[in-house]
């Protein structure tokens, strides 16, 4: 069982402030050891990688790579080698798809994204699609929500080169099954890209169980500071694909004929070959830290503390009656612990600046996903309501107390 009370000791902020932060899913709130894992890197190994012979640059070295090694772990990655440290997210994405584009996609070939996709999982497959004269083909959701591999079995065929998906929608909360998704990828030799932004900070994430090839997430999301993400890919496939951006520690060697001006590069090993450039090294050190609190407190807690208190939110929006919308399944066996919904003819925005007053952080709006709102003929977007290891359901009564109220209802 998770003791709330003892994890919420860890968070300054929220010793500080009295928010009531329900707005996890855009990030997380820093547990002290994140926050003292940096400081303590800057104050006292702080030093390049890779590049010295001294003491300090050594153990900057050896504790950026332990960072990578921790966060293999986490994922059950089969080496350390294929986790590369990006900012986050949308750059993981934007790499890994680059990067297909010049070895893997040729004109003709299909590329499937689906319409509850990030803009992240998307923008970067239809830029790629433009240039390489590809076709991008949309998957939709029935009334089931929750995508599957049967939902992809008609659209894909020996052309299909990639499928991304959101393992959770970010809007919708639907955990899809990207294990059977990948199946059906593999059967047409298609690559299965996984958005895990929103389930690997909040469930047991295992991306030899799921059998996908790639797989993006931030490190902001799950404890850890803003500028630090993860892109992990199958190392034989990584081993295979071209590095996008050039510069410093992405090569073993470089030589430039001068009469011919031709050069010719070796790349360095995995994950260095996609990690150009002076990386973010605290930014790893604290993701680092981040994924031990992650692991001491267990992922399966975790994820039942979520969906136990979005269980306790739904029967308590439940008094709100046709008041309120849920957007999403309702069936908890498909949700993570995030819930977007609508009041009666109210502004999303207004529901959140009303919120706000009463010191209760949400998000308003399209949140990153404009094509699905369009989809589902919301105009106005939804409010959204995230959970993670440190809320509580005194403060989801204090959210329903604060709902009521703007309804007239106290
Ligand atoms: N992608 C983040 C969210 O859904 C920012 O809020």
């Amino acid at each position: 069982m998770i003791n709330i009370e003892h994890i919420r000791e860890d968070f300054p902020l929220l010793k500080n402030t009295k928010v009531i932060y329900l707005d996890n899913a855009a990030t997380t709130q820093k547990p002290i050891q994140v926050i003292e894992a940096i400081s303590e890197f800057y104050s006292k190994f702080n030093a390049n990688i890779h590049r010295g012979i001294y003491d300090l640059s050594e153990e900057a070295t050896e504790l950026y790579e332990e960072a990578h090694e921790e966060v293999a772990k986490f994922i059950k990655a089969r080496s350390w080698e294929e986790v590369i440290f990006t900012r986050n997210t949308t750059e993981a994405l934007n790499i890994l798809a680059l990067s297909l584009s010049k070895k893997f996609i040729d004109e003709g070939d299909e590329i499937i994204v689906t319409i509850m996709d990030h803009h992240s999982n998307l923008l970067p497959w239809f830029k790629v699609a433009e240039y390489t004269k590809t076709k991008v083909k949309v998957i939709k959701f029935s009334s089931r929500w929750r995508l599957t591999g049967s939902d992809f079995e008609n659209c894909i065929s020996e052309r299909t080169r990639v499928i991304a998906l959101p393992h959770i929608s970010n809007v919708l909360g639907v955990i899809n099954d990207v294990k059977s998704v990948a199946k059906v990828a593999h059967e047409v030799g298609a690559l299965l890209v996984v958005d895990g932004a929103q389930s690997v900070p909040h469930m047991p994430v295992d991306v030899r169980e799921l059998e996908i090839d790639f797989l993006a997430f931030s490190g902001h999301k799950m404890l850890g500071p803003t500028g630090i993400g993860v892109l992990w890919g199958r190392e034989d496939i990584l081993e295979d694909l071209p590095p996008v951006l050039y510069g410093g520690d992405m090569v073993k060697s470089v030589l430039l004929e001068l009469s011919t001006l031709k050069l010719s590069i070796e790349y360095n090993d995995l994950p260095w070959k996609f990690e150009a450039g002076t990386p973010n090294i605290a930014g790893g050190i604290g993701l680092c830290a981040a994924v031990k609190y992650l692991e001491r407190i267990g992922m399966n807690e975790v994820h039942r503390h979520e969906r136990d208190l979005l269980r306790y939110t739904l029967k308590r929006f439940s008094e709100l009656e046709d008041k309120v919308s849920i957007l999403g399944p309702l069936d908890m066996h498909k949700k993570s612990g995030l819930l977007s919904f609508n009041l009666s003819s109210y502004d999303p925005f207004v529901v959140a600046s009303w919120l706000a007053t009463d010191n209760i952080a949400v998000r308003a709006g399209f949140h990153c996903a404009q094509p699905l709102y369009k989809y589902l003929g919301l105009d106005n977007g939804s409010v959204r309501v995230s959970f993670y290891i440190y809320n509580t359901k005194s403060e989801v009564d204090a959210l329903v107390d604060s709902v009521k109220r703007l309804l007239g209802e106290k």
